[in-house]
């Protein structure tokens, strides 16, 4: 009984950015709850079925469409910061061009969920969307300014697709990952002899589990959202699963 509540046998799921860290461990996450997966990436690295796609341009998500079909399950996992849009004492705020604002949204707001709903989501007919936000799209993370403001975006367009949709038996919903060691954020965490930047420290101090995040640990949730059966009248919600980053200020 407890198990089949998160049983996916006979859902078929794309996740966009199945080919990083943390989109890699829920497209595994959720073949091993029984969907059938394909994951989509600009590079193939996945011993799952692969669609190349660049996310942020449409026709490319458009001709990945038609060969994987139209998935029960979406995850919108493509995504990641630009330190070239992030504030530094030599580009303060008020000095970041527009392209780089332009990129970090193109990626994570247009690439990462709205090029994807408008082709992939559009399409189903029932099931469930699940979007990968992050704790600066909550309360923007210092000087990462442009990344958090593209994130709190999401979370907002995840709410509106969650009406829009409901009728037609989507659910939209998005997981807030804390902080979790991947290629995006490596040189925001580590020095290049691999010990924690002082940043990382402050981030372990303000997280209340004092660690970081194992990919692995997003399947749960991921699943949870997946499952009609374990999550049916759960739409427009957000998950956090950061160790309890958001639960606190200093
Ligand atoms: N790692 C973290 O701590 C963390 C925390 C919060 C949110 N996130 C979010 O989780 C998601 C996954 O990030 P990750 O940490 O696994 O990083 P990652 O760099 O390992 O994965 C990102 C994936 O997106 C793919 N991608 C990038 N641009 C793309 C494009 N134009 N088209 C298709 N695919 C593209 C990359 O090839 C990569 O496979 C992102 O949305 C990221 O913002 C990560």
């Amino acid at each position: 009984m407890s198990s089949s509540l998160f049983d996916l046998t006979g859902e078929t799921a794309v996740v966009i950015g199945g080919t990083g860290v943390l989109g890699g461990a829920i497209a595994q996450g959720l073949a091993d709850a029984g969907a059938k997966v394909t994951v989509i990436g600009r590079t193939k690295r996945s011993e799952l079925p692969f669609v190349a796609a660049d996310a942020t341009k449409i026709d490319s998500l458009r001709r990945a469409h038609e060969q994987t079909g139209t998935p029960t399950i979406l995850v919108n996992a493509a995504g990641g910061n630009d330190p070239k849009a992030t504030v530094t004492p030599e580009m303060p705020f008020e000095k970041i061009p527009h392209e780089n604002w332009a990129g970090v949204f193109d990626l994570n707001l247009v690439g990462g969920v709205l090029f994807p709903c408008q082709v992939f989501g559009a399409a189903m007919t029932r099931g469930s969307i699940i979007n990968i936000a992050s704790v600066s799209a909550h309360i923007p993370l210092s000087r990462v300014v442009t990344y958090s403001a593209a994130k709190a975006a999401v979370l907002n367009l995840t709410m509106f697709l969650a009406r829009e949709w409901a009728g037609k038996g989507v659910r939209v919903n998005s997981i807030t990952p804390g902080f979790f060691p991947a290629e995006q954020n490596r040189r925001l965490l580590f020095k290049e002899d691999g010990t924690p930047t002082p940043r990382a420290q402050a981030i372990m101090g303000h997280t209340a589990l004092s660690r970081f995040g194992e990919p692995k640990e997003l399947v749960g949730a991921a699943v949870f959202l997946a499952s009609s059966r374990a999550s049916g009248f759960v739409t427009g919600t957000d998950l956090r699963v950061d160790g309890g980053y958001l639960s606190q200020t200093i």
